[in-house]
C-alpha cells in the first residue's frame, strides 16, 4: 500500500499548542510514530504531509490520484468548514479515514460537524496518536478484503 497521511492547520504546533488537550508530543514525533506503525504493519510507502493552508491540502489530495492507494486525514479545523477538502476527497475517490487526536464530539458544538468525514470510510477520534495506527490498520484490512474478492 502507498499511503498518504495529511495533517491540517496547527498540527505542526503539537507539543506547544493546548498541551492539556493535544498532549506533549511534537508533530515530528507524530511523523516518527506513523513511520514506525507503517514499518510494523507492512505498509510499502508512506508520505506525511502537513499544511496550514486549505488549498495546499486540496492540491495534496489531488496529487494522490493515480499515485496513492489510501489516505489518512486529520483536517484539523478545516474538518468543520471545508467543502473544498470534502470535494477533493470525493474527486480522487480513494479509501480515506478521518482521524482526530481529541474526541471532537465531546467538545464545542461546532466541532461535531465534519465535512471531510462525509467522504471517509470511518473515523477514529479521541485516541491520540493511536488513532492514526487504527486508521492504517483499517485501510490495510479494507485493501486485503478487496483483494480477496474475485
Ligand atoms: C483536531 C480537532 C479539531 O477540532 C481541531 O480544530 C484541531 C485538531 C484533533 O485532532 O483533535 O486542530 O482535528
Amino acid at each position: 500500500m502507498k499511503l498518504l497521511v495529511i495533517n491540517g492547520p496547527n498540527l505542526n504546533m503539537l507539543g506547544i499548542r493546548e498541551r492539556g488537550l493535544y498532549g506533549e508530543r511534537s508533530y515530528d514525533q507524530l511523523v516518527e510514530y506513523i513511520h514506525q506503525c507503517c514499518r510494523e504493519l507492512g505498509v510499502e510507502e508512506v508520505e506525511c504531509f502537513q499544511s496550514n493552508h486549505e488549498g495546499a491540502i486540496v492540491d495534496a489530495i489531488q496529487a494522490a490520484y493515480g499515485v496513492k492507494d489510501a489516505i489518512v486525514i486529520n483536517p484539523a479545523a478545516y474538518t468543520h468548514t471545508s467543502v473544498a477538502i470534502l470535494d477533493a476527497l470525493k474527486a480522487v475517490n480513494l479509501p480515506a479515514v478521518e482521524v482526530h487526536l481529541t474526541d471532537v464530539d465531546s467538545r464545542e458544538e461546532f466541532r461535531r460537524i465534519s465535512y471531510a468525514g462525509l467522504a471517509c470510510q470511518t473515523r477514529f477520534s479521541g485516541l491520540g496518536f493511536a488513532g492514526y495506527r487504527k486508521a492504517i490498520e483499517y485501510l490495510l484490512d479494507l485493501q486485503s478484503s478487496k483483494e480477496k474478492k474475485p
